[in-house]
């Protein structure tokens, strides 16, 4: 029997902003690397997802976020995402944004994403 090795997915954190410029119920766009990432806060609560509409490819983080549904909407044709999953909960779109792990200390946001190959 072959050994199976389980290479753990080594993650980078990566320091993208000041915590204070982190909007609360607005989004800031984030690049790293090739990523777009709309970053967001709710509360104690931050929030990464892909900062492109899977409908038309239009910003998130140019529209509006439901700090009560949890939700970033695109400004162009209204479709709603869960920012906790990325999930759209409401046409035009059908297809998921990413979300990304992120995390903060008393100063800094940071995000983790796969060491390889991923961006
Ligand atoms: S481009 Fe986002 S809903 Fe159409």
């Amino acid at each position: 029997m072959g050994e199976q090795r389980q290479d753990k997915n080594p993650m980078s954190k990566i320091r993208i902003l000041d915590l204070k410029e982190v909007p609360e119920g607005k989004a800031k766009r984030v690049e790293v690397g090739n990523l777009r990432i709309a970053v967001t806060r709710i509360g104690d609560e931050l929030y990464a997802v892909g900062d492109m509409c899977t409908h038309a490819n239009y910003a998130l983080s140019e529209g509006p976020v439901d700090t009560d549904d949890i939700t970033i909407e695109c400004w162009k044709h209204g479709a709603q995402f869960c920012l906790e999953t990325g999930e759209p909960i409401s046409l035009p779109a059908t297809r998921a944004v990413p979300t990304y792990q992120i995390e903060s200390d008393d100063q800094s946001v940071y995000v983790l994403l796969p060491d390889k190959g991923q961006i």
